[in-house]
């Protein structure tokens, strides 16, 4: 088996808000191997998003470790983490809360590229192009603000921005919960030719799993801050173990957990 790319160990986080104590992630463990999906279902609030924004470092865990592509990465600081935060994106449900609502998509596109010293200046106007492109998109759309592009297309503007910073890994936060059925089908298309192109390892939470087992490999199930359940998608469609698997199960329409043929 190659080595994995993600290895989270024992990842604990509470929060504390108004005198209550809420535990978020309760010894969270989980692997990613190159190349995999792992979907990452579950109830609103058992712990999905908190489990993303810790494995990006946008959020301290309280406890546990991850190594990222060998490296502690909870333990990198300065250049390296600088150097190695390019290798996990993310995308979010609501792209417009994620981008500058004054910078154009051109400008939303080449902010990566500079940041992480992708291209330099004379040869970002072509790498924003191609990276249009590569998600389906008129590199015209450089020119526009975010706010004159449809949701699906403004989806594909955030999958670009991940792309641009060439990771190994993204994570994708419901990337789809917000869209129409038929664009929701397009974009899914797109994230899975692209991680068949491009090599990707994904982290996909949706609290859907009629959209998960779509996409992943395998599927994590998750109740209360823990992962009550793992294993290949037919496996867990098929026969749930955890009472968390069987009521998500339970809640998809028969047909839609239909595997693709
Ligand atoms: N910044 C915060 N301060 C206090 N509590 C928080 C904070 N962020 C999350 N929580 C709590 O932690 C728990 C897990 O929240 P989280 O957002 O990770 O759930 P989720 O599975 O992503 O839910 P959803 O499906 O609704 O997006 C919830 O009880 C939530 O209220
Ligand atoms: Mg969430």
């Amino acid at each position: 088996m190659p080595e994995p790319l993600l290895v989270a160990q024992n990842l604990c986080k509470t929060f504390t808000s108004r005198g209550r104590r809420v535990t978020a992630l309760d010894d969270v463990s989980l692997t990613l191997a190159p190349g995999e999906t792992l979907g990452l279902v579950g109830a609103s609030g058992s712990g999905k998003s908190t489990l993303a924004r810790v494995l990006l470092r946008l959020l301290p865990a309280d406890a546990g470790a991850v190594r990222l592509l060998g490296e502690d990465w909870f333990q990198l600081r300065g250049r390296a983490l600088r150097t190695r935060r390019r290798a996990i994106q993310m995308v979010f449900q609501d792209p417009l809360a994620a981008f500058n609502p004054r910078a154009t998509i051109g400008g939303v596109l080449a902010d990566p590229l500079r940041i992480h010293a992708l291209a330099d200046r004379a040869a970002r106007p072509m790498q924003v192009g191609a990276l249009l492109e590569q998600v389906g998109l008129p590199a015209s759309y450089a020119a526009r603000s975010i706010h004159e592009v449809s949701g699906g297309e403004r989806q594909r503007v955030a999958i670009a921005r991940a792309l641009a910073a060439r990771p190994s890994l993204i994570v994708f936060d419901e990337p789809v919960s917000a869209l129409d059925q038929s664009i929701r089908s397009e974009i899914l298309r797109l994230i899975t030719e692209l991680q068949k192109s491009e090599g990707l390892t994904y982290l996909f939470i949706a609290h859907d799993l009629a959209v998960v087992r779509l996409v992943s490999h395998r599927v994590a199930i998750m109740e209360s801050g823990r992962i009550v359940e793992t294993g290949p998608t037919p496996q867990i469609i098929d026969n749930p173990q955890s009472s968390a698997g069987r009521a998500l199960v339970a809640a998809v329409p028969r047909l839609a957990l239909r595997l693709p043929s």
